[in-house]
């Protein structure tokens, strides 16, 4: 039998009874899974006998899966790898090493692929090696930073758009930190600045570290609020911080939610973390996220 057990400020919940096996395997399990998903944000699996398959497997239930952004570790397949190994040698990276500074850049709330056409519905992050203190991960709702708004900033971002833009927010860690490549092969996308859930009708706040302008503002204004409205969302006390064990695997909805790493001494102890990315359909609101231009 499937038990809850709520964690955050009015989000989120560890997920007991099942695990991501039965998901795969069992219609009825994805079912309440998924329902479970959309009330709850944030779901936490422990002590999961996690292998790429099963990852997989898991993710492939709630829709399709994004395939890793070029020049990614784990380009071409579904995983987008996080880590401070390198591979061909095992040793740990320097500190000026490219994965160093994606893994700040990551220390910056976000949510996953606003930056991509389509957007990220969720994403599943497996913990392989994790080290002895430091490197959570750090989760804020959304849907909770909407209600606290003043109804005239509901008004106002309900139908305001908002650009996302991958280089954007790797720019604030180091100029050149996405590459040509990653720029031209991720050009800026325009959102909605509310996403909608279509199962629950709960709106949620729709920016993040990648949200570079929005419609009609002057730049300078406009990135001011953005880093107003993240701080506002984020502040400690709305917050759930998943403290890693190996074997956890975390899945949030990246509609409803922001999240960050935390840093840990990279230079001393590993962390390999594997995630697949599910993208969102129009049965998940996207429809609805598309900018419509006023009729003249
Ligand atoms: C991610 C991410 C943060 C972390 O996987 O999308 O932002 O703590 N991870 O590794
Ligand atoms: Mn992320």
């Amino acid at each position: 039998m499937m038990e809850l057990i709520p964690l955050g400020p009015g989000f989120g919940a560890e997920v007991r009874g099942v695990g991501l096996f039965e998901v795969a395997a069992r219609d009825e399990v994805y079912i309440q899974v998924r329902a479970a998903f959309e009330e709850h944000s944030v779901l936490v699996f422990r002590a999961q006998a996690i292998t790429d398959d099963l990852q997989v497997a898991y993710s492939q239930r709630f829709g399709t899966l994004e395939i890793a952004k070029a020049a990614s570790l784990g380009e071409g397949t579904p995983f987008s790898i996080l880590t401070n190994i390198d591979r061909a040698t095992g040793e740990l990276v320097p500190p000026n090493h490219k994965e160093a500074l994606r893994a700040r850049a990551n220390q910056l709330w976000h949510t996953d692929s606003s930056f991509k056409a389509p957007p990220a519905l969720a994403s599943v992050l497996s913990a392989r090696v994790v080290p002895p203190h430091g490197g959570e991960t750090e989760f804020t709702s959304m849907r909770l930073a909407w209600a606290r708004l003043p109804e005239v900033q509901r008004e106002q971002f309900a139908n305001s758009c908002a650009w996302h833009d991958y280089a954007h927010s790797r720019s604030k860690i180091a100029p050149e930190l996405a590459s040509d490549r990653e720029r031209s092969t991720m050009p800026p996308v325009c959102w909605r600045m509310r996403w909608v859930n279509p199962v629950n009708g709960r709106p949620s706040l729709y920016v993040a570290s990648h949200t570079c302008a929005i419609e009609g503002m002057a730049q300078t204004a406009a990135l001011t609020l953005v880093d107003q409205l993240i701080a506002d969302a984020t502040r400690p006390e709305y917050t759930y911080l998943h403290r890693w064990q190996v074997g956890d695997v975390v899945m949030w909805d990246n509609r409803a939610t922001l999240h960050r790493g935390r840093p840990w001494p990279d230079n001393l102890h590993a962390r390999h973390m594997r995630r697949t990315t599910i993208s969102a359909g129009d049965a998940d609101g996207v429809a609805d996220l598309r900018p419509v231009r006023a009729a003249a």
